[in-house]
């Protein structure tokens, strides 16, 4: 619990970035075409701080939902618990996982979904079509789940699917998303406050999303749903066990790829195929006492072919993008493969 940033903290890590409209001002102003009560007001725009104090309400909410996910006991029957500053690691995961729902559960992030998700989907449904085989029989399961749209879309399908994540941000939210909102479009959040530049328009740092597009507990009674907790490579220790892995822009989070991809292989049934979709946008390169295998894609490419998969489709150069911004004035598109390989 430590770990998480609460509503204090939150704040006060925003309110020590100044506003650079509290510093400059006066003649300046009458270049910005702007009297100086419309700039005070922030003109018809939403404040930072405003906009900060409602993505407080959801993260709070997203907090006190999450007192009884893994333990019996509440947090708060505790001794004090130890309280940290909010360190930068701490706020880039919170940046992430807020960014994550626009991604998996707004309508904004459609087009996204619709570029990374749907390859997968299709890929699946062509593998185990629901007109030749009993789609309730096979499993699927997708390690670095987030929170979790993916899976949630494999398993309205008809398949089983499991989704597995490691991070408490993403777990706490997608519990919060997946099993506490029904109401579509109901909550708010602003992705963008804690993007400073590259904004086309004032008004596009404080531009709302809403959310869950979808009622997240819309799931047919017998679908066969659920998330896991843990680090892909621990838990998953079963051999021959999933008919299907996919993942999504998440084998380059691992400190070895090698590692991800040969449990990847045990997990998986003989005939048994993996989907991979995503950059080589190594999570770990450049950190300080950190182990990092950086291989190509030709390398890692020999690699699955010596583990002992047989690699049927590859797609090149596929574009596609993550959690972006799409009013930004820089995006970035990322170039990645796509695979699907049989175990032999
Ligand atoms: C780049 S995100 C991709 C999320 C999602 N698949 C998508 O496409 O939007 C990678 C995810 O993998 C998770 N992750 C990283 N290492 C992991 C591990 N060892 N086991 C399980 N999940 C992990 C991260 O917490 C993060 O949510």
């Amino acid at each position: 619990m430590d770990h998480i940033i609460t509503k204090e903290k939150y704040s006060i890590v925003l309110k020590r970035k100044p506003d650079w409209k509290e510093i400059i001002f006066g003649e300046f102003l009458m270049l910005l075409d702007i009297t100086e009560s419309m700039f005070r007001r922030g003109s018809s725009v939403q404040s930072n701080s405003e906009c900060a104090n409602c993505n407080d309400e959801v993260l709070q909410a997203i907090v006190n939902n999450s007192i009884h996910m893994f333990e019996n006991t509440e947090y708060g029957d505790m001794e004090e618990p130890k309280r940290h500053p909010s360190s930068t690691f701490d706020m880039d995961k919170l940046k992430s996982t807020i960014k994550q729902f626009v991604r998996d559960w707004s309508e904004t992030g459609r087009a996204e979904r619709d570029s990374c998700y749907q390859p997968i989907i299709k890929e699946i449904q062509r593998l185990f079509p629901s007109d030749r085989c009993d789609v309730s029989t096979v499993s699927v399961l997708v390690p670095g789940a987030g929170l979790g749209r993916l899976a949630w879309e494999i398993a309205r399908l008809g398949y089983i699917c499991q989704g597995n994540e490691w991070s408490f941000y993403m777990l706490f939210s997608s519990n919060f998303v997946l099993n506490r909102c029904e109401k579509v479009n109901s909550l708010t959040l602003y992705p963008w406050i804690h993007q400073f530049s590259n904004h086309k328009k004032s008004s596009d740092q404080t531009r709302a999303i809403q959310f869950p597009d979808v009622n997240p507990q819309s799931l047919p009674p017998t679908s066969d749903f659920s998330m896991v907790a843990g680090d892909f490579v621990e838990v998953y220790t079963e051999q021959d066990s999933w008919d299907c892995v996919a993942t999504c822009f998440f084998i380059d989070t691992a400190h070895n790829v090698i590692e991800y991809i040969e449990t990847i292989w045990k997990i998986l049934k003989p005939g048994g195929a993996w989907i991979n979709l995503g950059p080589l946008l190594y999570h770990f390169e450049n950190m300080a006492n950190e182990l990092s295998v950086e291989l190509s894609y030709e390398d890692l490419k020999a690699a699955i072919v010596n583990l002992g998969f047989q690699i049927e489709v590859e797609r090149e150069s596929v574009l596609a993008t993550y959690t972006e911004n799409e009013h930004s004035m820089l995006r970035i598109c990322h170039q990645h493969q796509s695979l699907l390989g049989e175990k032999i």
